[in-house]
C-alpha cells in the first residue's frame, strides 16, 4: 500500500459485492441481490451494435459523445420535453455511473457538502467522499416510504451545501417521489439555490400509473438541475456501458474536458447501439413488462408469508419489506437466509442506517427461480419463529 494514496485507501468494497464473493463460494445459490436485468439486450439493439461494429465504427467519439447519440437524447429520450441543446447541454459517459463521476469531478470543492437520503445507494457517498466532499444523510422512514421529506431537507442545510441528489425510482426501495413532494424540494432547490442531481436510470421502470416528470422539468430547475441517465436497466445494456448527463452548458462543458482527459470518450460501438434503443422505446417496454409481471409475483409470493411487511413500490425492480418481526437484524437474517437456504438478499442497513430492519429483493430473476426463493424464503421465516 505504499504508493497507493489515502484518499484510495479509504475506498471499500461495497457489502454487496461482499455478499456476493459469500454466494459465489456456494452452490444452488438463487441471488435476489442483482441490481441488473438479468435478460440479455433486445436482440434488435445488439444487432444495432453489431453491425457498426461490422461496419467499422470502431474509432474514438468526439469527447462528449457521438452527435446523433446526443441529439437522440435531447429529442426522444424522457427528458426530451424539458429542451435541451445536443451540442452544448448533453454529454454521453460510461454508464451512469460515469456520468455521476465527472459531474462529482467538476462540482466539487473540499468539504462541499450533498445532501443524499438514506437509505440509498451506496456509491453516491463513495464518489461524493473520493473527490472530497461531504455526504450528508437525509433520513426517511418507512412510515413515509423512504421518500426525503422537503422539511427535512430544508433543515440539513448549511452554508456548505452545495447539491442535492435526487434517485427516484430509488434504489434500494423502489419507491418513486410524488410530483406534489418533488415540486417542493425544487422550491428549496431554487429559494436556496442547490444544485440538483437528478438520477433517473430507473425511470422507464414505473408501475401502477407512477408519473415520472423530472424535476428537471418544474419551474426555475432546468439551469439547476443535472439529469444522470443510463441505457443500463432500462435495455438490459449494463454491460455496453453508456449513459448520459443533461444540464447547464457550463458544468456539461467541464464534464466533457475532463472526459477528454481522463477516459476520451463512451464506448463507440455502444453509443450506436443506444441511438437505435432511443428511437425504439417499445424495447425498454417490453422488459418494463416482464418486470411488472415479476413484481406482481414477487408481492403475491411475500405476502403469503407470515411476519413480513412490504408496501407496493411502483417502480425499479426492488422491493425492500420489513423483517423487523423477526427479532434478528437484517445483517443477521440475510447471513443465515444464506447460510441456510442458499437465497442472497441484501441487508437494508447496508445501504444506510435508516434502511435497518428491512431487506432488499432485487426481481430480477426468472419466474420459477422466484417462486423457489420466497419458498425458501417462507420457510427460513417460518423455521426463525418456531425456534
Ligand atoms: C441508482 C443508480 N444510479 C446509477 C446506477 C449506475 O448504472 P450504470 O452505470 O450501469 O448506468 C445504478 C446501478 O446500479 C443505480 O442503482
Amino acid at each position: 500500500m505504499l504508493f497507493v494514496n489515502q484518499r484510495t485507501q479509504n475506498l471499500r468494497q461495497g457489502a454487496i459485492r461482499a455478499m456476493f464473493d459469500r454466494a459465489n463460494q456456494m452452490t444452488g445459490v438463487i441471488s435476489m441481490g442483482i441490481g441488473e436485468p438479468d435478460m440479455a439486450t433486445p436482440k434488435s439493439v445488439s444487432d444495432a451494435g453489431k453491425q457498426a461494429l461490422e461496419q467499422g465504427f470502431t474509432h474514438y467519439t468526439p469527447n462528449a459523445g457521438m452527435p446523433a447519440l446526443r441529439e437522440a437524447v435531447a429529442t426522444q429520450s424522457s427528458v426530451r420535453e424539458i429542451g435541451y441543446d445536443p451540442e452544448r447541454e448533453v454529454i454521453i459517459t460510461n454508464g451512469g455511473m460515469g456520468a455521476l463521476s465527472l459531474l462529482m469531478a467538476v462540482i466539487l470543492n473540499p468539504e462541499d457538502e450533498v445532501l443524499i437520503q438514506d437509505p440509498q445507494w451506496l456509491n453516491y457517498a463513495a464518489q461524493v467522499t473520493y473527490y472530497g466532499g461531504v455526504p450528508v444523510r437525509v433520513p426517511t422512514d418507512a412510515a413515509h416510504n423512504f421518500e426525503m421529506q422537503p422539511e427535512v431537507i430544508e433543515r440539513l442545510i448549511t452554508p456548505r451545501t452545495k447539491a442535492l441528489m435526487i434517485n427516484t425510482p430509488n434504489n434500494p426501495t423502489g419507491h418513486v417521489i410524488g410530483q406534489l413532494t418533488l415540486k417542493k424540494i425544487s422550491e428549496i432547490a431554487c429559494e436556496k439555490n442547490l444544485l440538483v442531481i437528478a438520477d433517473e436510470v430507473y425511470n422507464t421502470l414505473l408501475y401502477d400509473g407512477a408519473e415520472n416528470r423530472s424535476i428537471a422539468a418544474f419551474p426555475g430547475m432546468k439551469e439547476r438541475t443535472v439529469v444522470i441517465n443510463s441505457f443500463s436497466k432500462a435495455y438490459a445494456m449494463t454491460g455496453w456501458r453508456i449513459g448520459y448527463a443533461a444540464g447547464p452548458a457550463e458544468i456539461i462543458d467541464k464534464m466533457t474536458i475532463c472526459q477528454e482527459n481522463f477516459n476520451a470518450c463512451a464506448n463507440a460501438i455502444g453509443q450506436y447501439a443506444a441511438v437505435y434503443a432511443l428511437a425504439h422505446p417499445e424495447e425498454a417496454e417490453a422488459l418494463r413488462n416482464v418486470f411488472q409481471e415479476r413484481r406482481e409475483t414477487a408481492l403475491q409470493e411475500l405476502e403469503t408469508i407470515p411476519g413480513i411487511t412490504v408496501v407496493r413500490p411502483n417502480g425499479a425492480f426492488y422491493l425492500f419489506p420489513s423483517i423487523q418481526e423477526f427479532g434478528l437484524s437484517d445483517v443477521e437474517f440475510c447471513d443465515r437466509l444464506l447460510t441456510e437456504q442458499k437465497v442472497v438478499c441484501i441487508p437494508g442497513s447496508a445501504f444506510g442506517t435508516c434502511g435497518a430492519g428491512h431487506i432488499r429483493i432485487a426481481y430480477t430473476i426468472g419466474q420459477d427461480n422466484l417462486r423457489e426463493a420466497f419458498r425458501r424464503l417462507g420457510q427460513f421465516c417460518a423455521q426463525i419463529c418456531s425456534r
